[in-house]
């Protein structure tokens, strides 16, 4: 059993193809895709930092190294923008590494799924709970962000906790699914998860979405997780097993989920977040009201 009881790492599995955003992602990461001006991969490690993480976990994949570069110090462009005058830029620049956040890269030598990808995670996670990030579920919430919430849970709780939302039932063969026993108000234990179930066997519509904490109890089931939905080493299975030996929490957060692995999804992000933006979002209003009425 771990001593270690804070969540300080965060492991974001990169290596995925992304193929359901060719030809964009040929040469491009899928995480780096923007959401207005920021890439994917940057909000889900900004929600880390506000949750006092402190250590970023990559599993990488081939062609996946501008995703290294963009935590990278950019001394050419840094000094462009100081010789420049630019200290805005160069003050942006600058907050996308945060003081006192450690960045470690592991490549995942072959995709074999998300399960394989956290296991990949090991050598560093060592035997402390960690946070897993899916970058192209954007989640965001007024205040404090998704994976702050379940921090907040886990030293309460001191179990593994994965963030769920209710999906169209016509939806759960997208997603890890799950049935819960008697809900405490946000949190309720899981008695059964099921990856990507069809709508006709699916044992509820509360699916999980990509953010969890895990104790290092995961490790173990993992290394013993057979090839699963898709032909894959699924984190879902090997949740399921762990179900058998420990509580495993579903946790409704609070916020708002972006589907940003599919097309509307994403478009919706940049519309929404196109509306937020400070620099945006008069122009990007008016924009919007004139091609309603056009429309209507
Ligand atoms: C993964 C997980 C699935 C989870 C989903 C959330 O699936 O395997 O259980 O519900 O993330 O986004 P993927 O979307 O990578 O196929």
């Amino acid at each position: 059993m771990s001593t270690i009881t804070k969540v300080t790492k965060a492991v974001f599995p990169v290596a995925g193809l992304g193929t359901r955003f060719l030809p964009a992602t040929k040469s491009v990461a899928k995480e780096l895709l923007p959401i207005v001006d920021k890439p994917l991969i940057q909000y889900a490690v900004e929600e880390a930092v506000a949750a006092g993480i402190d250590t970023m976990i990559f599993i990488t994949g081939r062609s996946k190294n501008a995703i290294i570069d963009h935590f990278d110090k950019a001394y050419e462009l840094e000094t462009e923008l100081e010789n420049k005058n630019k200290t805005e830029l160069l003050a942006l620049l600058r907050s996308i590494v945060p003081p006192n956040v450690s960045f470690v890269f592991i490549r995942q030598p072959e995709p074999l799924g998300l399960g394989h990808a956290v296991a990949c995670a090991k050598p560093v996670i060592g035997d402390e709970p960690f946070a897993v990030i899916l970058a192209d579920d954007l989640v965001e919430d007024a205040t404090r962000g998704c994976m702050a919430q379940m921090v907040k849970l886990y030293d309460e709780q001191h179990c593994s906790i994965l963030a769920v939302e209710r999906v169209n039932p016509a939806d759960t063969g997208s997603y890890g699914i799950v049935r819960t026993g008697e809900s405490s108000g946000t949190h309720a234990p899981i008695e059964l998860i099921v990856e990507k179930p069809k709508p006709e066997v699916a044992p509820s519509n509360l699916a999980v979405i990509g953010r969890y904490i895990l104790t290092p109890a995961i490790f173990d089931k993992l290394a013993t997780t057979e090839r699963g939905a898709g032909g894959e080493i699924q984190l879902t299975d090997a949740i399921a097993d762990l179900l058998k030996d420990q509580q495993v929490l579903a946790f409704e957060f609070e916020g708002t989920r972006y589907d940003c692995g599919s097309k509307l999804g994403f478009l919706i992000a940049n519309v929404e977040h196109g509306l937020l933006h400070k620099e945006l979002k008069d122009d990007f209003l008016v924009y919007l009201k004139n091609l309603m009425q056009k429309l209507s």
